[in-house]
């Protein structure tokens, strides 16, 4: 039987961590700790199968006593850094605490240098492309175009991550996650708003024109490219784009949505955001192929997936 292994999941009470943490601990031998301090998240999206196999404990990583506390106890193996100021409008309301996560990102690299962690997955953002530059967006070759302080953060974030590879040798593997979708997201993302929206027959609110486009990958294909990532010893010391490449304007994904979910929500167009609200995105996919193994999950299929789990209000 394979030795034991002790996962660190920040952000786990979150949409994208507490989907990783189920698919972790489907592994027999493992033991996953979820650290979370609830600003966004919630204990509702904890597991509810293998509770021998995770624990959760509240913490705020920014606070280097508390995570510390956690970090020396436990000695993980692995660490995946989900937890962060997230949402377009929150990030930008709220600068100085998308700031504060710079030190959370600090106590988990010199934790983990100190106590062996193996490798250090880290949630970047397709933010740190900014402006576009070229399509499709190029890990490698793409320059990163960024201004806003939650993209410059993650930005830095993938520089530390280099940075204590090369000064302490820390393995790390840094995702840029596109536009991601699916049961358990907060109702202040595009998709999640606009189905709550659609199925309380209230206006789907548009900000601007609708024309910007959007690339949306569903959940499961997140957790499929990433779960391959870790298992696989895969873009160690690397970067990979964790998104779907097909581009679908706003306005025409509140359409959809409308139909879906068989609504008689008219379309409302909102004026444009001032800032943060790109006109395009896509992310080279070559390497989440690689990844994934599969074809990605079509936008109406994990829609259909999503609505199911949106109670009617
Ligand atoms: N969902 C997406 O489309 C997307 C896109 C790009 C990047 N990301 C990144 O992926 C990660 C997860 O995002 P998500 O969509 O699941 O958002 P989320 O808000 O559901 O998850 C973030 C979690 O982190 C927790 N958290 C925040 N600050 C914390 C702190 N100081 N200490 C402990 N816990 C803290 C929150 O309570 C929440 O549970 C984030 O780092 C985000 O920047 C997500």
């Amino acid at each position: 039987m394979s030795k034991k292994q002790t996962i660190l999941v920040t952000g786990g009470a979150g949409f994208v961590g507490s989907w990783l943490v189920e698919r972790l601990i489907k592994q027999l031998n493992v033991s996953v700790i979820i650290v979370d301090d609830l600003t966004t998240g919630t204990l509702d999206n904890l597991p509810t199968k293998f509770k021998n196999r995770w624990k959760f404990i509240k913490c705020d990583i920014n606070n280097y006593r508390e995570i510390s506390a956690i970090m020396l106890a436990y000695r993980f193996d692995y660490v995946f850094h989900y937890a962060a100021v997230v949402g377009v409008q929150r990030t930008l309301d709220n600068p100085s605490n998308v700031l504060s996560d710079i030190d959370g990102l600090k106590n988990i690299l010199d934790l983990s240098k100190n106590t062996g962690v193996k490798r250090v997955f880290y949630s970047s953002s397709s933010e740190v492309y900014g402006e576009p530059v070229e399509m499709p967006q190029n890990e490698k070759t793409t320059p990163l175009n960024s201004r806003l302080p939650y993209a410059v953060v993650k930005n830095l974030g993938e520089v530390m991550l280099r940075t204590y590879q090369t000064e302490y040798d820390l393995n790390y593997t840094i995702f840029r996650f596109f536009n991601t979708y699916g049961p358990r997201q907060s109702t202040d993302f595009v998709i999640s708003r606009f189905i709550r929206q659609a199925q309380a027959g209230e206006a789907v609110t548009i900000y601007g024109d609708g024309k910007q486009t959007r690339t949306f990958c569903f959940i499961e294909d997140n957790i499929q490219a990433t779960f391959s990532a870790y298992k696989g010893n895969l873009f160690v010391n690397d970067v990979v784009n964790i998104g779907n490449n097909v581009q679908t304007s706003v306005a025409e994904l509140a359409e959809i949505i409308i139909k879906q979910t068989k609504s008689t929500s008219k379309i409302k167009f909102l004026p444009a955001l001032p800032d943060g609200d790109m006109q395009r995105r896509q992310p080279d996919v070559k390497n989440m192929i690689k990844l994934m193994k599969r074809e990605f999950t079509p936008l109406q299929k994990g829609l259909k997936k999503t609505m199911i789990s949106f109670p009617r209000n």
